[in-house]
């Protein structure tokens, strides 16, 4: 598909990778609907894009409820009468373990609580079905279909101290090849991406030097990602028409 004049929405796209995808669609002639849960931080994005000469559209949505993601893609599709690409990009962390246990008493200590668990699984499992779903809705009524790009991590794979983000990121590649099945005679494609360690507040803001260090240890190309490397691999998926029913990692070789 070509990008130039299409209709691209990133969720938490106030930031970090959501941001970087935005800017790179904005600069290749989409018009990019910004959405996220802080209005200020969206309407900077927006005013970015516009200062560049781009088109943008900010709504404020969180996408674990069903009320905001359905009016999101409505507004989103009503703006210029078109959806092509929806990037289901949106996340949070709760890390974890399962169990804490006391190194000298073998005792437990702590586990990993339900609201833990249910916070991750909120946004990173449901509001990718929310607006996967929503997003489809407006592909098949529009009869042009789209591009769906769900955003799961290399923790698909069970990252330990990640239970309910590892649980959901992995659930997130199932619902991309089975949405790749159940949407292709809508002219539909999904294809997920997992990036590896992406230098983002996300992952850079609690992190002591001493674990990057050892964190870039394990990456075969030795260094993080970058958010434009994300934003890249996006846009290989939307330019390619062969692309479908796939998870790209996009990781730097890294190994969970
Ligand atoms: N940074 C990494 O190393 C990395 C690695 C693998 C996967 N990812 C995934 O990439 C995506 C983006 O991560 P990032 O590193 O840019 O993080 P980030 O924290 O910079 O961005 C996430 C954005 O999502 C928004 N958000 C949170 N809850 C929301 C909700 N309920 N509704 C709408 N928006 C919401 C946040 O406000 C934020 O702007 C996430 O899905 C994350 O799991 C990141």
């Amino acid at each position: 598909m070509e990008i130039k004049n299409k209709v691209v929405v990133v969720t938490g796209s106030a930031s970090g990778i959501g941001k970087a995808m935005a800017m790179d669609f904005a600069k290749q002639g989409a018009h990019v609907v910004i959405t996220d849960i802080k209005q200020e931080a969206i309407d900077a994005v927006v005013t970015e894009i516009k200062n560049l000469g781009g088109s943008a559209l900010g709504i404020v949505a969180d996408v674990s409820k069903e009320p905001d993601t359905e009016k999101l893609f409505q507004e989103a599709f009503d703006w210029q009468n078109a959806l092509d690409v929806a990037i289901l990009n949106a996340g949070i962390l709760r890390d974890g373990l399962l169990v804490k246990v006391d190194k000298e008493t073998k005792k437990i200590k702590g586990k990993m609580g339900i609201d833990q668990w249910q916070a991750v699984i909120n946004v990173n499992l449901t509001g990718v079905f929310l607006s996967g779903r929503e997003a489809a809705v407006q592909m098949v009524n529009s009869g042009k279909g789209g591009i769906i790009i769900p955003i799961s991590s290399v923790a698909m794979h069970g990252n330990p101290g990640q239970s309910n983000y590892s649980a959901a990121k992995a659930g997130v590649v199932a619902l991309t090849k089975l949405w790749a099945h159940e949407l292709k005679n809508y002219k539909i494609r999904v294809a997920a991406i997992a990036p590896g360690f992406i230098a983002t507040d996300m992952v850079m803001k609690d992190m002591k030097p001493e674990a990057l260090e050892k964190w870039k240890s394990l990456i075969p190309i030795g260094r993080l990602g970058t958010p434009g490397e994300i934003a890249h691999t996006a846009r290989f998926i939307v330019e390619n028409d062969l692309i479908t029913g796939v998870v790209i990692e996009a990781s730097g070789g890294i190994k969970i």
